[in-house]
């Protein structure tokens, strides 16, 4: 961990029972020595999102968010770490040791809390000069474009002077140095010019993080001017492939799909009409940053962007970067008008929300704009774009899904169902992904069946020995943490076998300190909440352990011996001892009492 020692983290975690803080933002029942809701990171009905006070770990069977108290918060407020760490100190009245921050990371700290406050402080400034007599012109301006007083204050919007120092002046009257406000990006300083403003004699659109902190600004030009938009640089607390405007109110919404389109009034527009899902990435290309984004708070997304030509591109450049990140897409159709803006604007929200309704799959979006490429009266040309298309559907690994889609390309495109699926099997045959009659599996998903079985194997055995600690005396023999040899699986391992050793009280949740990433994080909450069905009697319990150690046994020791080198007589002597303790192993009998 950057900033904190362990002891320092430990103490902040174990003085935050899971239960108590997670209560707080999910309702949860008693069920067994688990609590249960329903899952705030994936929208469901069931409640499979559990609570486990003595892990003090939360884990949700659906989707498999996981982790610590540190992780719930860094999930669910987009909190960094250190956020977490001092939200969670403040909660249990602990002081944090500020000494403990190296001097760079010190500097740092202060250096993006200072950005943070000079970005507040402008949004402040714009905010009322907006409303002042200087501001009117700005004012005429958003009200023509019909945003109510309350939609601009939640927005924040405002105005920057006609001169071109007055907001560098007042930042300096706060106390701040050209240095940090240079590096603010709202000010740029000129050896032979001097300090002046980046925006001036604009409309005023802060831009809010997730947590909604101001971050950066766009200013639009009142009018016809060039360019039409001007947003504030790259900086140390602004990262414009991980923003997306209005994520800090979409972020709440009960719906389960995001409204993603282009730019600032959209959003804006959107929201309020009431759609309090809308979203957009800024002008600048969708990132897989914005993708993963937009994953972690479970949503699916409906594609609003501009319909020209331009905004058709950037969809065609977006579907597949959502895709990759396991969201489901669909298009909104505006036409006749260019922006969701525009046509609420024209017809109103229902109009809109009929849109949403009949939003197109984004596959077929794709083709349908890949037809206008090829001529259909053209024998040859037609012929090309089924190939196409059939290439495409070759995409889906699922048969069922390529059939379903065969077929609604069926419907549309003139082409019988059994044209265009041979059309697909024979493509298929040809680069090896499918054959004629049935899809065949290809290497690489065999191998990954097999890696996930010995991972599951791996997870249920630690599980088991934090569920049953009286399990570790029993096994220590036989078992060790090099045994475990998939992923960080063998770090879990170690600590834990450490507590054991230390006769400590086991502790799983500081193991998910232990690491930064909030993906290795998830992991090890997945690891102990790993979870297998249909063993009820206890001989059937004792038996799974038996064959379970015996399974991962044997797969650490084939890894071993694939690695040994042919003159390593110690190894191979080694390999010999570990067969006879596999066999000794088959005979044992573990017993829980
Ligand atoms: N954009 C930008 N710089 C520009 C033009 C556009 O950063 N010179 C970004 C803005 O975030 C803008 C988005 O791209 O909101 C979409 O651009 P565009 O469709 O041209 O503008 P609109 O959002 O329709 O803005 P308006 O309705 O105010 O004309
Ligand atoms: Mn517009």
């Amino acid at each position: 961990m950057p900033y904190y020692s362990d002891d320092v983290i430990e103490e902040v975690r174990s003085r935050n029972d899971i239960v108590d803080v997670i209560s707080q933002y999910v309702h949860l029942q008693k069920k067994g020595s688990s609590y249960f809701g329903l899952c705030p990171f994936h929208n469901e009905k069931t409640g499979s999102f559990s609570v486990t006070p003595g892990k003090q770990m939360y884990y949700c069977f659906g989707c498999g968010a996981g982790g610590n108290v540190f992780t719930f918060l860094m999930e669910y407020e987009n909190f960094t770490f250190s956020e977490a760490m001092e939200a969670l100190a403040d909660r249990a009245g602990i002081e944090l040791p500020k000494q403990e921050m190296s001097g760079q990371a010190r500097a740092e700290a202060d250096k993006r809390n200072q950005l943070f406050e000079i970005n507040r402080e402008a949004a402040k400034y714009f905010y009322s000069l907006l409303r002042s007599e200087k501001g009117k012109h700005a004012m005429d301006y958003f009200t023509k474009r019909e945003l109510s007083k309350e939609t601009m204050q939640k927005f924040g919007l405002g105005y920057s002077d006609k001169y071109s120092d007055d907001l560098y002046k007042y930042l300096r009257s706060k106390g701040y140095t050209d240095e940090v406000l240079k590096d603010s990006g709202l000010i740029s300083i000129d050896e032979r010019r001097g300090a002046h403003d980046k925006f001036w004699n604009r409309a005023m659109f802060p831009i809010m993080d997730a947590n909604n902190k101001v971050v950066a600004f766009g200013g639009r030009v009142m009018g016809e001017g060039e360019p039409k938009y001007l947003n504030s640089p790259e900086t140390m607390i602004f990262n414009k492939s991980r923003t997306l405007y209005g994520l800090f109110l979409a972020r709440r919404t009960k719906k389960d799909q995001f409204i993603l389109c282009e730019g600032y009034m959209d959003v804006i527009a959107l929201h309020q009409a009431g759609f309090d899902n809308a979203i957009a990435s800024l002008g600048t290309a969708l990132t897989s940053g914005h993708a993963n984004m937009i994953k972690r708070y479970g949503k699916d997304v409906y594609l609003s962007y501009d319909s020209d030509g331009a905004g058709t591109k950037a969809a065609l450049r977006a579907i597949p970067i959502l895709k990759e990140a396991g969201i489901t897409c669909k298009v909104i159709n505006m036409k006749p008008y260019k922006d969701p803006d525009e046509f609420i604007k024209a017809l109103g929200r229902e109009a809109y929300q009929e849109r949403i309704d009949n939003a197109e799959n984004s596959f077929m979006f794709t083709i349908r704009i890949l037809q206008q490429d090829y001529d259909m009266k053209d024998p040859e040309s037609k012929t090309k774009f089924y190939q196409e298309v059939a290439s495409r559907i070759l995409e889906f690994q699922d048969e069922l899904e390529r059939n379903n889609y065969i077929e609604a390309v069926a419907d549309k495109y003139q082409i019988s169902f059994e044209q265009m699926r041979q059309m697909v099997n024979r493509l298929g045959t040809k680069v090896g992904l499918t054959s004629e009659k049935k899809p065949l599996k290809s290497g690489v998903q065999k191998k990954k069946t097999r890696e996930d079985g010995m991972m599951q194997s791996q997870r249920i055995l630690l599980t088991w020995l934090v569920e049953h600690p009286g399990l570790y005396q029993k096994l220590k023999a036989y078992i060790e943490p090099s045994d475990f040899t998939e992923g960080i699986y063998q770090q879990v391992a170690e600590e834990l076998f450490g507590q054991f050793a230390a006769g400590q009280e086991l502790n799983p949740a500081k193991i998910v300190s232990m690491f930064s990433d909030e993906e290795q994080q998830r992991q090890v909450a997945e690891i102990f909440n790993t979870s297998v069905e249909g063993i009820e009697k206890q001989a059937d319990f004792e038996k799974a352990i038996k064959e379970t150690l015996i399974r991962i046994k044997q797969n650490s020791m084939e890894q071993r011996r694939k690695a040994l080198d042919a003159s390593d007589m110690a190894g191979w002597n080694q390999i010999i001892e570990d067969k006879r303790r596999l066999q000794e192993m088959e005979k044992l009998h573990i017993s829980l009492n």
